[in-house]
């Protein structure tokens, strides 16, 4: 069985073909190159984008899999959160495909999307309950999943999201869009502990504004004095991401440990970061937690993601009416 996976969410479009978790077409068109002079997403490309590539993306995801619009079973869509605009060109070429071919339509939540990635291409168990964590460009977020239909949230960001304040660092240090890429690369372990950088002790909540400004002041003053040098800005980005890595971990694990789940499981743009997936997995490992990372390639925004948890949601009798159903931002 065929499920087809649509997602339009930011800067991503992308068509998947599954069959359930095996992915058998993955095509992904992303804008970011349009948007790197800006340093951050510009929600007007990301539309024009969409509306221009998505017929061409989805034929080519079917011609990937081998099979014809005929073939599939059902189509699933990331209906939110996202930018307005770019979820509308998604949703509405699903819901067209749903009417004109006469398949069934699920909306898809592209954070509980996220969740799915671990568990493409691969036979691992669910072991539900498990704690779910989603690290993009737009959020940061812990979760308690019972299963996905059933996801609570547990701890979020109350202002940045953890991949924006890697793209905003790496804006105000020069170093490149998307942020996190640069900022990883630059990391050396042993100038983690050059700078004492704090982000906010909130709970299962996460705050990452303080730590930005703390940075960027530092920066400011060491440049003052003359003192600013490769040198320095090794030490400090090596600190910086140290600190917001070690809040992401110690969160996840303190909230396994309040709702007693025995699992995590990982998505998002973020979980691309090498020194965060090297502490959750010592981490996970002294807490004796099993510990779910999806593939690199499955990181960032895909279809593949939501194709896999549209043909999970299916078998569990969870469609949605296609008319009925509006994007949301949130
Ligand atoms: O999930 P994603 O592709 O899009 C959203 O839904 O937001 O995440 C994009 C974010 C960007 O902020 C980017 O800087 C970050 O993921 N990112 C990384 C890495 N690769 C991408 N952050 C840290 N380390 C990385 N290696
Ligand atoms: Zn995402």
């Amino acid at each position: 069985m065929y499920v087809l996976g649509v997602e339009t969410s930011c800067d991503e479009t992308s068509c998947s073909v599954v069959n359930n978790r095996s992915v058998l077409s993955n095509s992904i068109v992303s804008s970011l190159n349009s948007h790197k002079k800006y340093g951050g997403i510009i929600p007007e490309i990301a539309t024009r984008s969409h509306a221009k590539f998505i017929d061409k993306v989805c034929e080519h995801a079917l011609s990937q899999a081998n099979i014809g619009l005929k073939d599939i079973k059902a189509i699933g869509v990331t209906f939110k959160p996202g930018l307005i605009g770019a979820l509308v060109v998604g949703v509405n070429f699903a819901k067209a495909l749903s009417i004109g071919l006469n398949k069934p339509f699920l909306g898809i939540n592209h954070l509980h999307a996220h969740l799915f990635s671990p568990f493409l291409n691969n036979k691992k168990k669910f072991n539900f309950p498990f704690v779910g964590l989603v690290v993009s460009g737009g959020h940061t977020e812990i979760f308690d999943v019972k299963d996905f239909d059933k996801i609570k949230t547990l701890g979020k960001t109350r202002d940045d999201a953890a991949g924006e304040v890697f793209d905003k660092v790496a804006r105000n240090f020069g170093l490149g869009y998307p942020g996190g890429v640069y900022i990883d690369k630059m990391y050396d372990y042993n100038l983690r502990d050059s700078f004492k950088f704090k982000c906010g002790d909130l709970g299962l909540d996460f705050s990452f504004s303080g730590i930005k400004t703390a940075l960027i002041y530092k920066k400011i003053e060491l440049e003052k004095k003359r003192k600013f040098n490769q040198d320095i800005k090794l030490k400090l980005i090596s600190s910086f991401q140290e600190s917001v890595v070690n809040t992401i971990v110690d969160n996840t694990i303190k909230a396994a440990k309040k709702v007693r789940a025995k699992s995590i499981c990982c998505g998002g743009g973020v979980m691309a970061n090498s020194r965060l997936r090297q502490l959750l997995t010592k981490k996970a490992c002294e807490e004796g937690l099993n510990l779910l990372l999806p593939e690199k390639k499955f990181t960032a925004d895909n279809a593949a993601m939501v194709a896999g948890l549209a043909f999970y949601l299916y078998n569990k009798n969870r469609k949605t009416d296609s008319l009925k159903l509006l994007v949301s931002s949130r």
